[in-house]
């Protein structure tokens, strides 16, 4: 058996290598495959290869996915995916797979596909139109501006002020970038991060924002604790986790007056701060899941 585990850094971070140290341990055979040196082949015989660096065609049998990079350019984004689904269309299994990711991957896709499974979420909107976001500040109070692919808080900026507005959106606009804004939503100081694997979840922590953000990113200093989760809490990760069609994830819910609501679901979600928050790390279970997977 043979599992690789995909990313972009030019050496396997943290998580990369914890989950390639935890493969060996099980027997299995490992590579760890930089995305933007794979090439895919489409032969006349109607053979989907792909191949690593130009030469080696890459034989596995699943792998883990745990970056496609910092993308600039929408071709280069096809391209990565393109190269994903070639995978998956010659039988290699993908954690998570393709379609998982671009559910997630993309924010108000996720906030779609999550409201109409019932599920709550912020009030957004997605614009390429100035006004409507000047209007949107002016009558929300208070707005957060996200970018649609983004994650560990940066780039998201708080606004209150509709002028503030104007020439964030102006300035995004101007890099052919759309606007998603979304109503402030979160009534502590804190959220709560899910890890699930497959139907099970392992655990939550709680996130509280460091001085001077409003953010409760790890990346941005957040403090985290182990969360106590309730029945409910388990219940709407798992079914957010589904509803986007993941195989493991870490879901961002926050607490507000009206109950919980997520703002968003990791698809390659890093672990450190839930290790450290729970004294549990992941691995082993995404190990565990996809040797399952395999031997179905
Ligand atoms: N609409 C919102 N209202 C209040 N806080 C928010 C909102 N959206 C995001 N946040 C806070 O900012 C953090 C980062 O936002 P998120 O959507 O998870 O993006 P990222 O991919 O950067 O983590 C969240 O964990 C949450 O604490
Ligand atoms: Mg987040």
């Amino acid at each position: 058996m043979r599992v690789a585990v995909i990313h972009e850094a030019p050496v396997p971070p943290q998580t990369a290598r914890e989950l390639l140290a935890e493969l060996l341990k099980r027997g299995v055979s490992v590579l760890y495959l930089r995305i933007s040196r794979l090439n895919s082949e489409v032969s006349s015989d109607g053979r989907l290869s792909v191949i690593y660096g130009g030469e080696h065609v890459v034989e596995i049998d699943a792998g883990i996915v745990r970056g496609v990079g910092s993308v600039t350019t929408m071709e280069t984004l096809l391209k990565r995916i393109n190269t994903l689904k070639q995978f998956e269309l010659s039988g290699v299994l993908l954690v998570n797979s393709t379609q998982g990711f671009l559910n997630a991957r993309d924010k108000y896709r996720a906030l779609q596909l999550l409201s109409r499974a019932g599920i709550s979420v912020p009030e957004t909107r997605l614009t390429e139109d100035v006004y409507v976001l000047t209007e949107t500040v002016r009558s929300w109070g208070k707005a957060v501006v996200k970018p649609l692919i983004g994650s560990m808080g940066y780039g998201s900026l708080l606004v209150t002020d509709p002028d503030i507005a104007f020439i964030v959106g102006k300035t995004w606009l101007s890099y052919s970038q759309p606007i998603l804004v979304q109503k402030y939503r979160r009534s502590t100081d804190r959220d709560i991060r899910v890890f699930v694997v497959g139907d099970e979840v392992l655990g939550a922590i709680y996130r509280y924002k460091s001085e001077g953000t409003w953010k409760t990113n790890v990346a941005q200093g957040a403090r985290v604790e182990r969360a106590p989760v309730d029945e409910e809490l388990s219940e709407l990760s798992l079914k957010a986790v589904r509803t986007l069609d993941l195989d493991y994830a870490g879901v961002d819910v926050g607490e507000t007056e009206e109950g919980y609501i997520i703002y968003e679901v990791n698809a390659m979600p890093n672990w450190q701060g839930f290790h450290a928050g729970t004294g549990r790390s992941p691995t082993p279970k995404i190990v565990e899941y996809v040797m399952n997977k395999l031997r179905r």
